[in-house]
């Protein structure tokens, strides 16, 4: 099989991005456009500045992207591009200048799943270091600030198959990192900010009991079309709003609210604030509840993981998605599942967070079996992954 080089487009939320991958594992260049600094006055993602911010950064992105590879429109094979789930506005622009592509370049076409790209996110790169063993059943968490899913995932020929068997009933992962970040007036976006000042404070101080928060597990009416131990197999749903609520209503019964007012008001002035901006404006106070904070979401994930990979005998477990860039999660993943033996991956860190590099390595089997989009392929804002 003759190589094949796979130029992604992604454009699903806030990140315009587009990279070169050959045969789904090398990256050959990876370019991410983050918007970061035109959502951080409003605390969150505008999805209508996020589609004119992709419509402005679309065409340079792409260029630097086939420059970096020493490519051209002409010399790549195929174009992939993110079909959802995501913001539709922006997601259309991702996908209209890739039809336009294709279509003037006359290449294949190929429609990604953005939570299918995530997974092989890991695959790409356990692919890149020589990793080419995988033993299945794969668990995967898909963790970001959109979605906190567990798949399992399957390789049946050149393709993939996956089976949703749990998934957060409120706010994703993310989400409350973002929203407990904002509350605090530590910033935006929360995620890595908390990730850093968590190191700094006691994870014991402030208890959240998660078995409060805990709903019973769901259980999935017979399906026909599926197998009978799936249709009533138990699923592992998260649920990460009543945590946000917890850490308000621990804000307002505490004397912490002029000092967020104080900080919020500190980091306004500065247009890109560092860690060290947001440590000088935080007391002890705010640092142990944000490491609580941490210290309950990274156990609720870890736990939950690991009894759905002990339920369905996973072999192998991928932890993917913009959270798992935290270093605690790894840290604890990574403890807890050697305790049990069971190998997990994460990408590295710029392949945890959105990129178009996962989109091309994703789109590789379906180039494979000639899996391309039809003509009228547009944004699908919902779109599951099975
Ligand atoms: O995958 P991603 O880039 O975009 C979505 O598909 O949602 O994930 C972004 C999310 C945000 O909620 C951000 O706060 C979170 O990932 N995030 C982190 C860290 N880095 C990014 N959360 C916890 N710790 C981090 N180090
Ligand atoms: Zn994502």
């Amino acid at each position: 099989m003759p190589d094949a080089y796979i130029l992604g487009i992604e454009s699903s939320c806030d990140e315009t991005a587009a990279a070169v991958v050959r045969s789904g594992e090398q990256v050959i260049s990876n370019v991410v456009l983050s918007q970061i600094s035109t959502h951080r006055p409003y605390g969150g993602v505008v999805p209508e500045l996020a589609s004119r911010e992709h419509l402005r950064a679309i065409i340079p992105v792409v260029r630097t992207a086939l420059a970096e590879a020493d490519k051209t429109y002409e010399t790549v094979d195929a174009i992939a591009v993110t079909r959802g789930p995501g913001l539709a506005g922006a997601l259309l622009v991702g996908i209209s200048f890739a039809k336009a592509l294709a279509y003037a370049l006359d290449k294949p076409l190929i429609a990604v799943n953005h939570l299918e790209g995530h997974i092989h996110a890991v695959l790409l790169e356990e692919r890149q270091k020589g990793n080419r063993e995988l033993h299945f059943p794969v668990l995967a968490l898909v963790v970001s600030g959109g979605h906190t899913h567990l798949y399992l995932a399957e390789q049946s020929g050149q393709g993939w198959t996956y089976q949703n068997i749990g998934h957060t009933r409120d706010d994703a992962a993310g989400e409350a990192f973002d929203k407990v970040a904002k509350l605090l007036g530590l910033g935006y976006p929360g995620g890595p900010i908390i990730n850093q000042l968590a190191g700094h404070g006691d994870p014991t101080a402030v208890k959240f009991a998660f078995a409060q928060i805990k709903h019973r597990d769901r259980k999935e009416a017979t399906d026909v079309a599926r197998p009978p131990s799936a249709g009533t197999a138990r699923h592992f749903d998260f649920s990460f709003s009543g945590i946000k609520t917890a850490v308000l209503r621990y804000v307002e019964t505490h004397p912490m609210q002029r000092a967020i007012d104080v900080r919020r008001a500190g980091l306004a002035g500065i247009p890109k604030p560092s860690a060290d901006d947001v440590m000088r404006l935080c007391d002890r106070h705010t640092l142990d509840l944000v490491a609580s904070f941490q210290n309950a979401v990274v156990g609720d994930l870890v736990e939950k993981t690991l009894a759905a990979a002990r339920k369905y005998d996973a072999a192998t477990l991928f932890v993917t998605g913009g959270v798992a860039a935290n270093s605690e999660l790894r840290r604890r993943f990574e403890e807890q599942a050697a305790q049990e033996g069971l190998p997990v991956f994460f990408p590295s860190r710029p392949l945890s967070t959105d990129n178009a590099a996962m989109i091309a390595a994703a789109a590789y089997p379906k180039f494979l079996r000639g899996d391309f989009a039809e003509a009228e392929l547009s944004a699908e804002a919902g779109l599951r992954l099975r």
